[in-house]
């Protein structure tokens, strides 16, 4: 590893840590909390998709706000960059150093402080394992707002810095409505206390949203209150095959008609996406082989109400010939093994050996036209595939290779962020900018946009030590 990893960015002039900058961290937060270990550190510094590596000999693993306070005021008194990280399972490279950056790793920030039943707004520290808060929800009948596929690595806290999406925003809404308050730690130490868990509360700027979303680029977010709703009575799950895109939108319209307010998932896999799982991770589907397959989910509160809902909504999609087959369940371990065929397309995906990512919001209509115009310009790809957020407008398009090549990449970028573009889509729908992307966010923010960013972080962090190299272009 060299500090000339990535030709195009240079190390800014940050300290190099020297044996006083470690001593008191050690001071701090005693010796087992600060790890400088080469192969210890090594999993810090390598991202989930293997694609962005550091070489930080340091990562620190703060408890309290006390500490990241005083972690952040050292390093800003001594212009010591940091990378905060949780569960690593970021998707642009923003979670790991890019040059020798300290590590700031919530995972010991693990406490859950409290559950209001009646309001049902739960407060627990930024390192949190999602899974758990959603094994803490459930017990007392309530859920977390949020589910995704790295639930059982990633923290609420990177979770709310990347404004994480996931498989039921089109019902529960994002996390810029669902998290009443964030405590947060300036670069220079300072805690901002914006954790008063109302739902209502209009005094001045809404700041907690600076936290959601910017990436750990103005803060490390400590604690967080987030809103559950009540835990489903009733869910179904049904998984159905369809011949064209035609057909996914028609019936996509028919759920959000028929299904109304009980809808709670809608995703589209195709049949590239689903044959990664099926082959490299040889999971079953419980239906033949169609282009296009849609995951739809209700959560109800009435089983016999969503039932009866969801059997005429497939009665009247198959009378229609937009359903070929199909296969509806409430059961649990049924359900379960058909969100696992969709969750684990990003890890089958990985085991064609290469994978070009890309996350993109596309007007509905136009939600899978990159797919077959990419499959064209890439021939010699092992697979282009597109699954995701159809009920969102977010589409996860892939690239797979059996390993990288900078041709391909040409062939692919930036013509997928032009035509993203020209579409005013997104070239970041849910996963953030991180340290893959900030030369392309001008595809769907304005300069005057993009400059108040500067600005904002500018005035948070003026030393830009927090997250350097990432976000901001
Ligand atoms: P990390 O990866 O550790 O960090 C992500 C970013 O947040 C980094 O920039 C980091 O510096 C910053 N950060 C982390 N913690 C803090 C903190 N406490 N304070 C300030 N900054 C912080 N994303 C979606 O939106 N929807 C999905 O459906 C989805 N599914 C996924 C499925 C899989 C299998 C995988 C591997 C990833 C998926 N992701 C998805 C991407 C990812 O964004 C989320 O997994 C998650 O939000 C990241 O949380 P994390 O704790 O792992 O954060
Ligand atoms: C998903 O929806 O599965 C995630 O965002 C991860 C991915 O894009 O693969
Ligand atoms: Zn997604």
């Amino acid at each position: 590893l060299t500090k000339d990893r990535y030709p195009q960015v240079k190390r800014r002039d940050f300290a190099e840590l020297n044996e006083k900058h470690l001593g008191y961290f050690k001071n701090l937060l005693g010796e087992n909390r600060v790890i400088t270990d080469k192969d210890e550190c090594q999993g810090f510094n390598i991202d989930w998709l293997k694609s962005v590596r550091g070489y930080s000999q340091c990562i620190l693993k703060p408890k309290t706000t006390q500490e990241v306070s005083e972690i952040l005021k050292f390093c800003n008194d001594n212009r010591i960059a940091v990378c905060p990280q949780g569960g690593n399972t970021g998707l642009v490279g923003g979670s790991v150093p890019v040059f020798d950056e300290v590590v700031l790793w919530t995972g010991l920030m693990n406490d859950i402080i409290s559950l209001d039943e009646n309001s049902g707004v739960l407060v627990c520290q930024s390192g949190c394992i999602l899974e758990n808060l959603e094994n803490f929800a459930d017990e007392r009948d309530l859920m977390i707002p949020l589910d995704l596929g790295a639930k059982g690595s990633c923290h609420i806290g990177g979770n709310i810095s990347t404004n994480a999406g996931g498989l039921r925003l089109l019902r529960y809404g994002n996390l810029h409505g669902s998290v009443l308050g964030v405590e947060a730690v300036k670069a220079d130490g300072e805690v901002i206390d914006c954790t008063s868990a109302l739902k209502k509360d209009n005094t001045g700027y809404h700041l907690k949203h600076l936290f959601i979303g910017s990436e750990g680029t103005l803060g490390v977010v400590t604690k967080v209150a987030i809103q559950c709703p009540p835990k489903p009575r009733a869910l179904n799950v049904a998984f159905l095959g369809l011949e064209s895109f035609d057909d996914v939108l028609a019936c996509l319209r028919q759920a959000k008609r028929q299904l109304g307010e009980i809808l709670s998932s809608c995703e589209l896999i195709d049949n590239p996406s689903l044959d990664a799982v099926t082959s490299h991770l040889n999971l079953k589907s419980p239906i033949s082989v169609y282009p296009f397959y849609m995951l739809i989910e209700t959560h109800g509160s009435s089983c016999d109400h969503d039932e009866e809902k969801m059997h005429g909504f497939l009665e009247s999609c198959m009378s229609d010939g937009l359903v070929r087959d199909g296969t509806t369940t409430n059961e649990i371990g049924k359900m379960k093994a058909i969100w696992e065929l969709r969750e684990s397309i990003t890890e089958g995906l990985l085991h064609d050996g290469y994978v070009f990512k890309y996350d993109i919001s596309l007007p509905t209509r136009e939600f899978y036209s990159l797919v077959p115009v990419m499959r064209e310009r890439v021939k010699d790809a092992v697979r282009v595939c597109g699954y995701g957020h159809l009920g969102d407008g977010n589409i996860h398009l892939q690239v797979t290779l059996k390993e990288f090549n900078e041709e391909v990449l040409r062939i692919i970028e930036p013509f997928i962020y032009e035509y993203t573009a020209k579409l005013r889509g997104s070239v970041s729908a849910e996963h953030g900018v991180g340290f893959r992307k900030p030369k392309y966010i001008h595809y769907s923010k304005s300069p005057g946009a993009i400059n108040l960013m500067k600005q904002l972080k500018v005035m948070m962090d003026p030393k830009g030590i927090l997250n350097p190299y990432k976000v901001i272009p």
